[in-house]
């Protein structure tokens, strides 16, 4: 499986719920290597630029207005197969599908509340990264020949 790294981002409420660490945990312990990390607010034109594919749905004002409302922690993961292997960590987007188990699943009990956000393909992983990082703020690391990630 190639090395791969993908976007995601703990959602506003992760900071004032104070499990910014478990989640972080959640990431680490699967194996993924965290190579870019901020701590931001998404303005608005971020936010209707991040999640433009929703444009013209129902929920769009909602997202836009939830996206923007607190701080976010947004990060750049590496790994193999990561951009699907972190989605399947996340679980499913509505909270009625979420397994116990999966992040969403463990943490959300709303689907415009599900904590955290992940990239859903190679498309959108280089789109978004380059949305939230500038290249220089991305910092790859190998931790000898560690065979975790
Ligand atoms: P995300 O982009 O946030 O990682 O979530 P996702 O890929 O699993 O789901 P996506 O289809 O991209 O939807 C983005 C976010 O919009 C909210 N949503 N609400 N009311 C609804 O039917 C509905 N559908 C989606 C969710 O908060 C979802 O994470
Ligand atoms: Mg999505």
């Amino acid at each position: 499986m190639a090395k791969e790294r993908t976007f995601t981002m703990l959602k506003p409420g992760v900071l004032s719920r104070r499990i910014v660490g478990e989640l972080i945990s959640r990431l680490e312990r699967k194996g993924f290597a965290i190579v870019g990390a901020k701590l931001m607010r998404i303005s608005r034109p971020l936010a209707e630029k991040h999640y433009a594919e929703h444009a013209d749905k129902p929920f769009f004002g909602e997202l836009v207005d939830y996206i923007s409302s607190g701080p976010v922690i947004a990060m750049v993961l590496e790994g193999d197969g990561a951009i699907a292997r972190l989605r399947s960590l996340c679980g499913s987007t509505r909270v009625e599908d979420a397994a116990p188990g999966t992040i969403r699943g463990d943490y959300a009990m709303h689907t415009g509340l599900n904590v955290i956000h992940a990239s859903d393909s190679p498309a959108s992983a280089e789109r978004e990264i380059g949305l939230f990082f500038r290249p220089d703020e991305i910092v790859g690391w190998k931790d000898g020949n560690d065979p975790w990630i």
